[in-house]
């Protein structure tokens, strides 16, 4: 006879009574933390575990995508992690109302207390920022002195602390590891652009030759609007300079002439017409997926930015000006990261897009459409 195991329950399932036994904080018994502080730790736990289904999905996300081949049929994949990412992003933004019930005294009330203790020190954030691939030198600029304490800070001080090697662990982990990032940037590198591939002998000048007629055609459309505007009594001088100004930028982006001394200057340059492939000629059919990738991508930046400036808010609204608990400036400081930015290509390639009937014809289209044989 085999043993067959006895049938679940909820509570068991959900390790329930271990869960609801964790909102003790600086108390032996939870009966001695007040309605409010207790209210704080659940909505902080309840983020924690969304940064935990965060990391989990983006690591699900990044896994699909660093492929040597990415199968067509698994870019949907990579959506549906990224969507669930960008759904819980809006939850937890959504969440800071709650943290808004507390008044700035009843946080006042048992927030001495908390010193030395801070959000600055949620390692699971951390570990979303890097494994996206937020760089400490886009961290320095944006954050000058307060960069230090924001990441190198708090592993010296969780090694000093109890439970620190479970920090300084988990952030050295998430630094070995590819970032999102680093795997957008080799699978579109891959992009055919106008059915060239980067097997082909003459992949480069086939990509330079779209890039340089899409530039061309950049031009034309934007002197074509300045004249429009000129006949009908603009004065276009401004308007003139500007579009120099966009033109060299496209031309300086898009021949990756802003790589650094130690970036793949080719690699980075076919990426970006990859991305502008798919941006530009997004209605093909097989571009269909790899937009939506974009897209989702764009949309988790933004609810990122969000979720730092509606904490910013909800910080301003709560205690102010004043310092944080983990030694920062406080608000100055949370303002300062809503400056962050790590997929700046997906946002830049939006200010080159030209309307539909301004773009250069392909001469491979058909490349994209739906074959049942491939
Ligand atoms: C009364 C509510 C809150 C206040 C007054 C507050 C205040 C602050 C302050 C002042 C900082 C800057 C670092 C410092 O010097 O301490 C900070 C950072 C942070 N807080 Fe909050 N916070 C609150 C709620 C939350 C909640 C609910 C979360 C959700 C997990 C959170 C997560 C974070 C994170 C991740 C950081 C680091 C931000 C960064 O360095 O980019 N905070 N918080």
């Amino acid at each position: 006879m085999t043993d067959t195991p006895p049938l679940p329950n909820y509570w068991e399932y959900l390790r329930l009574p271990r869960l609801l036994d964790l909102q003790a904080g600086l108390e032996t018994d939870e009966r001695h933390v007040s309605p409010d502080e207790l209210h704080f730790i659940v909505v902080h736990q309840v983020f924690e575990l969304w940064f935990k289904l965060l990391l989990n999905e983006l690591r699900l996300a990044r896994e699909h995508l660093a492929r040597d081949m990415v199968p067509e049929h698994d870019i949907p994949h990579v959506v549906h992690h990224l969507g669930r990412v960008n759904e819980v992003l809006k939850q937890a933004v959504g969440h800071f109302s709650l943290v808004e019930t507390l008044s700035p005294q009843d946080f006042l009330a048992f927030r001495d207390r908390l010193f030395g203790a801070s959000g600055f020190q949620s390692v699971q954030m951390r570990e979303i920022e890097i494994l996206l691939g937020l760089e400490d030198v886009r961290r320095l600029a944006a954050l000058g002195e307060d960069a230090g304490t924001a990441v190198g800070a708090l592993e010296r001080h969780a090694s000093q602390e109890p439970g620190g090697p479970w920090v300084v662990e988990r952030l050295s982990k998430a630094r070995a590891e590819l970032t999102l990032k680093g795997a957008l940037e080799r699978w579109l590198f891959r992009t055919p652009i106008d059915a060239s591939t980067t097997e082909r002998d003459d992949d480069r000048e086939r990509v330079g030759a779209f890039t340089d007629a899409f530039l061309a055609a950049y031009e034309r459309h934007h002197r074509e609007t300045l004249r429009v505007l000129g006949t009908r009594g603009a004065s276009v001088n401004v308007l003139e300079s500007r579009l120099e100004q966009g033109l060299a930028a496209a031309r300086t982006f898009l021949r990756a002439e802003d790589a650094a001394p130690d970036d793949d200057r080719w690699r980075l340059q076919r990426a970006r017409a990859g991305l502008l492939f798919i941006e530009c000629y997004r209605e093909l059919p097989l571009l269909s997926w790899p937009r939506r990738l974009v897209d989702r991508i764009v949309e988790l930046e933004e609810q990122l930015l969000l979720w730092r400036f509606r904490h910013a808010r909800l910080v301003e609204r709560i205690i102010g000006r004043r310092p944080g608990t983990g030694g920062s400036a406080g608000v100055d400081y949370l303002d300062r990261t809503t400056k962050h930015r790590i997929f700046t290509d997906l946002w830049t390639v939006r200010t080159l897009l030209l309307p539909r009937e301004a773009l250069p014809p392909l001469e491979n289209a058909a490349y994209y459409e739906y074959a049942l044989w491939r």
